[in-house]
């Protein structure tokens, strides 16, 4: 029996990724990787320096000279830019409506990919992101790709966004999903795609356990 595999979770904004993987990893004893919220760090970082989203060569040196690093809590996972807990600051949409620039580049996605490549080494983990399956941990023994109407997904955001007081109409949560799933399919540098060898969990009419409960049992399976 195998002790311990690597499970990537791709597919496009809101379709329950993080909170799937959290609860795949809880039941399993894994880590988790949210690798969205690392391109979402260095995204807060830049707006706040004032760096030029458009440039690779900027972007790419500002990440080099930058800490990113996430931890796990009893209130989920926390992240750190530069030693600072910027968990909340991350998911402004502020930082939403920028992020899909910033991660297109090259200079940014290679150094992405090497730090979550180290993270992940030698251990059980749940990664997710856009490009697990495909550039991340391409060897990894099980792969999901989740997906969901766009309407749906929107729709949970809102649901999620209220919980937190935010109250973006949900017409424009939609847009932005659009537009950003858009961004992230078409860029040249490891775009969002399914890798051949996912399974792919359209997750539209399926509740949070639901859907958890269907990647343990492909999990189980792998480690059998
Ligand atoms: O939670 P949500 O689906 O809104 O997004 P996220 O997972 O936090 O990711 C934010 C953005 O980071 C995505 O829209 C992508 O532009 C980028 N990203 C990426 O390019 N590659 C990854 N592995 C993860 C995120
Ligand atoms: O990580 P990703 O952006 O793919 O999505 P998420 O942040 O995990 O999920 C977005 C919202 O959808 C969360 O509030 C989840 O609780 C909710 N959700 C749901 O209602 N039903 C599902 N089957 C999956 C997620």
């Amino acid at each position: 029996m195998t002790k311990s595999i690597q499970i990537a979770l791709d597919g496009p904004a809101a379709a329950g990724k993080s909170t799937i993987a959290k609860i795949v990893a809880e039941q399993l004893g894994y880590i988790y990787i949210d690798t969205g919220a690392m391109y979402r760090a260095i995204t807060l970082k830049a707006l706040n320096e004032g760096i030029d989203l458009s440039s690779n060569e900027e972007a790419g040196k500002l990440l080099a000279d930058t800490e990113i690093d996430l931890q796990p809590s009893e209130n989920g996972q926390l992240v750190f830019l530069d030693n600072k807990d910027v968990t909340e600051d991350i998911r402004s949409q502020h930082v939403t409506k920028a992020v899909s620039e910033m991660a297109a580049h090259e200079s940014v996605r290679t150094q992405m990919v090497k730090l979550q490549q180290q993270l992940a080494e030698e251990r059980g983990v749940v990664m997710d992101g856009r490009d697990i399956g495909t550039d991340v941990l391409p060897a990894a023994k099980l792969k999901v790709f989740m997906s969901a109407t766009v309407e749906e997904r929107a729709r949970r955001r809102f649901e999620e966004n209220k919980k937190r007081s935010i109250h973006t109409p949900i017409d424009e949560l939609q847009a932005e999903i659009a537009k950003r799933d858009k961004m992230d399919s078409e860029r040249e540098v490891s775009p969002l795609r399914q890798a051949e060898d996912a399974i792919f969990l359209d997750t539209t009419f399926l509740t949070i356990r639901e859907a958890a409960a269907e990647i343990l049992r492909l999990a189980e399976e792998r480690l059998s």
